[in-house]
């Protein structure tokens, strides 16, 4: 099942340099609306619904001062826009517009549909979901509905159509976002009646034929054999493990139910409104909904980022040691080359960028001194052209009134405020060029949903998922300072020297083709363990291992061998110098056919056979990581790797210092950001203007503890 983020641990135009596309109206209307030198949206999320109007005018002028663009307003404003059903009122959300206008700060309105007011589930009961054990969840918080159910996507898209009607063409109204955090959930699948019905009907349109689903399913096993489609059950408890085939269709089915649901009000606002953005939020980089789905239609990508929750969901962990802010910043910059990567580089938008102590029953430490700034720019370095701060104000009450904003309870500063005062200020006076240039990524780590779908059905060894694998292979490649994409199945390979894939377990024969011709024509291609084991409909494969990409990696699997106690060796004996490296969960024993080893087993029942080996196909290179590599070799294996493929960092850096180079028009930034409390020094390899002084810089300099710079380079 699919990992939860706990388990995983404006002036305003948006920048479309970087894209070769046309500015279109939306862009150009929020440019116009929000008077600003950049084209950067610097933004808070705003709750009017929450704070008595006598302190709207003050918190206007307050936002003003201190330089925000645009809010995000009303996303979970449904019982206030529609006090009972088919009565709206937005006189409320009018005049809160209107006072933001007058002191210059541009709107984005979210429609309400994650969270519905009591009359409605008192109403309609039945909107709300069945969770995997079968048991309705229960009204009183969100994200508690059904994707599928037709009476509450009637009931959310007359809410938005109401406001879209209302707001489309209204003064400083800028964009949309749809709903909130679709992939928020603790129970991100629903299994209720409608989801059946819907599954049905979804599975119908995708095999036209019960005989193709049979086939593919392989519902002979255990007398599973459908006769009519009104028969397939959705994967509930059932005395024995569901048929993987269609475990797997129904996480395809939910994510497009729930893509679905959001493109219904996508379709109405884009009629309504065409003059404004249309976007949606989430969490980050979970698994629940295929995100690229998700964005398709939509005009850019908004996620949230909250690195302080990490932290302390991470230090709950038995092992801690990976949460120190260092470990911490590869997964937020894992986040961002996700969100960056999932339309292709275009600019995508924080929409909630953690300001204060998050949390709710429990909060992350205030942040120190010097982090609002860094993950500011550390956003911005990997390609954001939004960061709204989540929140203006601290709610007094409500199940989040310990999530801190950017004013406290009394409303004084937060310990915040002026860090992030200061760094809008920064941030306007950057200049247009570095905003709009494109981030450079000559590596790309794939992330599958197929995979990270099929695998938890059977994963082999309790341990294995998918999510992780992934994190570590972007982990350990990162700190090579060379830009990373995460890519996605059907996205484009060309742009890359290298494409690495954790954990490749379904392999599509469309797949297949993509990495055989990147191979083919020059290309990188590293595979870990279980590539290509089991085709679409989540069957395993009839030929030798890896199925359809053998002739490519020039090798075949003798033998696949989950490992508990017993944690075998590895020679890394094609990697000059480097010690020899231990398997964790899993090992994988190849025979190559045209392949060369670089790596055996010892201390096994294969001892002496190859673990890792490297194939000459085409123009290219494909290399096979039969084993679960400890983090250390993995990292010494796929740098090498890298580095063979032409992947060169533009220098050496400390550990803890990210670097990331955006360029356009032949001209290149670097920035250079210090995730340690204390200073670094860091020696550059040309020399560069520092962008905020103006000054000449070469040789060594100091970055402070959480400091940043950004150059222009010679
Ligand atoms: C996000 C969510 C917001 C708020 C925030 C702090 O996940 O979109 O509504 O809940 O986190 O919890």
């Amino acid at each position: 099942m699919a990992i939860s983020r706990r388990d995983f641990l404006s002036g305003a135009a948006v920048t479309l340099g970087a894209v070769s596309l046309r500015t279109p109206m939306w862009a150009l209307a929020a440019q116009n609306a929000a008077a600003s030198p950049v084209p950067l949206l610097l933004g808070v999320d705003y709750y009017p619904d929450q704070t008595p109007d006598s302190l709207w005018e003050e918190d206007a002028r307050m936002m003003a001062d201190f330089g925000i663009t645009n809010v995000r307003v009303a996303e979970f404003a449904w019982a206030l826009m529609e006090p009972s059903e088919g009565k709206f009122d937005f006189a409320w959300l009018q005049r809160s517009i209107e006072i933001l206008q007058r002191h210059k700060i541009a709107v984005i309105l979210g429609t309400p549909s994650a969270a519905p007011p009591p009359w409605l589930t008192a109403k309609y009961p039945e909107v709300v979901m069945v969770n995997a054990q079968d048991l309705p969840l229960h009204p009183g918080g969100r994200r508690f509905t059904c994707p599928s159910n037709k009476t509450y996507r009637r009931l959310s898209l007359a809410v938005a159509t109401q406001m879209a009607q209302t707001f489309a063409d209204a003064s400083g109204v800028i964009g949309w976002q749809i709903d909130n955090e679709f992939t928020l959930s603790d129970t991100p699948r629903c299994f209720c009646n409608f989801c059946r019905a819907g599954f049905q009907d979804w599975l119908r349109e995708k095999y036209g034929s019960l005989e193709k689903l049979n086939q593919d399913w392989g519902t002979v096993f255990w007398s599973q054999k459908y006769t009519d489609f009104s028969q397939i059950p959705v994967p509930l408890l059932s005395g024995g493990d569901p048929n993987p085939g269609l475990a797997l269709d129904y996480d395809r089915y939910q994510s497009y139910a729930n893509v679905s649901f959001m493109e219904e009000q996508l379709t109405m606002l884009r009629q309504k409104c065409p003059r404004q953005f249309i976007t949606t939020n989430n969490v980050g980089l979970v698994d629940y909904i295929n995100e690229r789905d998700l964005y398709a239609k939509l005009d850019f990508v908004a996620f949230d980022n909250y690195p302080g929750f990490f932290k302390m969901l991470m230090e709950e962990q038995p092992n801690p040691e990976g949460s120190s802010w260092n470990a911490i910043l590869t997964m937020v910059a894992m986040g961002h080359d996700f969100g960056r990567s999932l339309k292709a580089g275009k600019p995508f938008m924080i929409m909630e960028e953690q300001s204060g102590k998050a949390g709710q029953r429990t909060f992350s430490p205030q942040p120190e001194k010097g982090h609002l700034r860094l993950w500011t720019y550390q956003a911005v370095a990997h390609g954001a052209m939004g960061v709204n701060y989540f929140r203006w104000d601290t709610a007094t009450f409500g199940a989040e009134e310990y999530w801190h904003g950017i004013l406290n309870h009394d409303r004084s500063p937060s310990p915040g405020f002026e860090e992030i005062r200061q760094t809008i200020k920064e941030l306007k006076a950057l200049g247009r060029d570095v905003l709009e240039s494109q981030y450079v990524a000559e590596a790309a780590v794939v992330f599958d949903y197929d995979s990270s779908w099929a695998l938890p059905i059977q994963p082999g060894h309790p341990k294995l998922s998918y999510l992780p694998q992934v994190v570590k292979w972007y982990g350990t490649l990162s700190p090579s300072q060379t830009g990373i994409d995460i890519s996605v199945p059907g996205a484009d390979l060309s742009p890359y020297k290298i494409v690495v894939a954790p954990l490749p377990y379904v392999m599509s024969d469309a797949q297949a083709q993509k990495i055989r011709d990147f191979v083919h024509n020059g290309g990188t291609f590293v595979a870990g363990f279980r590539l290509g084991a089991k085709n679409e409909f989540s069957q395993i494969v009839r030929t030798p291992l890896p199925g359809l990409l053998r002739d490519v990696m020039g090798v075949t699997v003798e033998d696949y061998v989950p490992l508990y106690s017993e944690k075998p060796g590895v020679k890394l004996s094609g990697f000059s110098g480097a010690p020899d490296g231990t398997c964790g969960l899993w090992a994988e024993v190849l025979k190559p056919s045209t392949a060369q080893v670089l790596a055996t087993y010892t201390n096994f029942q294969h001892a002496g056979k190859p673990a890792i080996t490297r194939n000459s196909f085409g123009k290219g290179k494909a290399i096979y990581i039969g084993p679960d590599l400890d983090p250390m070799s993995l990292a010494r294996v796929l740098r090498t790797l890298a580095a063979s493929a032409g992947v060169q960092a533009p220098m050496e850096v400390p550990l803890g210092v990210e670097m990331t180079i955006r360029q356009a028009g032949g001209k290149r930034w670097m920035f250079l950001m210090n995730h340690k409390s204390d200073a670094q020094t860091v020696k550059l390899a040309t020399p560069g203007t520092d962008l905020l002084t103006g000054k000449a810089r070469s040789g060594e300099i100091e970055l402070s503890g959480y400091g940043v710079q950004v150059l222009q380079m010679s």
